[in-house]
């Protein structure tokens, strides 16, 4: 008798359990008060046909953005960091096996909602899978130098000119304290601002400070530049200006 019981007990608990998790209720991104159309990076991007998360494939070749970021940094920065984030994400989702088959954004969009033991893997490797996927595609070789289009209009009526834009960004990433990231960020209104966040978080999280859209985004952990820059973030925030793929970045504006 004892022993049916603890094991009705067990039941009772693991179906409370699932009742639970089905209850979780992803909600579509939405920033600024307003559901958005997405961040204008595919689901492709992030998972495999399988519902797995994946690593994909990096737009260009590792020396591809030397002399600016080295070959050595792109290649342990995307097959082992980046890779890193990936496999400790599938790792978690495992073990939430509600949450396979969500969608990454969504849910970033809701760290708040997830399971306890699953919530902090989410945030921290699902935040680097989804930063760094953006990060390759807003660099890269033989960039443009200038924004152009909207994008440059609606950058010239916040800043003034590039250039004091770019002064202020930097000046954003030198302010990160430790691990973390810059953006430049969109509300549903096509308005642009700098912001930052802490280690893996970004502006798309339910739990950031700041919301937004993201248009440009720079890594600024150590990992990103210490192989050639030491510990001179700011000449890799000076570099980065010539590997800036601004036609993305307008692409991602809208
Ligand atoms: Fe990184």
């Amino acid at each position: 008798m004892k022993t049916q019981s603890s094991h009705s007990r067990r039941n009772f608990i693991k179906t409370s359990a699932l009742a639970a998790a089905g209850a979780i209720n992803l909600v579509a991104l939405d920033w600024n008060g307003a559901v958005a159309a997405g961040t204008g990076l595919r689901e492709s991007n992030f998972s495999g046909d399988d519902g797995a998360f994946k690593l994909a494939a990096l737009p260009y070749a590792y020396n591809a953005l030397e002399p600016f970021i080295d070959a050595k940094t792109m290649e342990v920065h995307y097959s082992k960091h980046h890779q890193g984030y990936v496999d400790k994400l599938n790792a978690a989702i495992e073990k939430s096996p509600e949450l396979k088959g969500r969608s990454l954004e969504a849910l970033l969009a809701n760290i708040e909602q997830l399971p306890e033991g699953t919530r902090n893997a989410v945030r921290n490797q699902g935040g680097g899978h989804w930063n760094h996927t953006f990060f390759w595609q807003v660099i890269g070789p033989k960039a443009e130098q200038q924004p152009s289009g909207k994008l440059k209009d609606a950058m010239i009526a916040k800043w003034e000119s590039f250039d004091k834009f770019k002064e202020e960004f930097s000046k954003a990433g030198m302010g990160v304290f430790g691990s973390g990231w810059v953006w430049m960020v969109t509300d549903n209104n096509g308005k642009l601002s700098i912001v930052t966040t802490p280690n893996q978080d970004n502006t798309l999280m339910d739990i950031s400070k700041d919301k937004g859209k993201p248009v440009l985004g720079i890594d600024v952990w150590e990992h990103a530049y210490y192989l050639k820059h030491q510990n001179k973030r700011a000449d890799y925030l000076a570099d980065i200006w010539n590997v800036v793929n601004w036609k993305k970045v307008a692409e991602l504006y809208g």
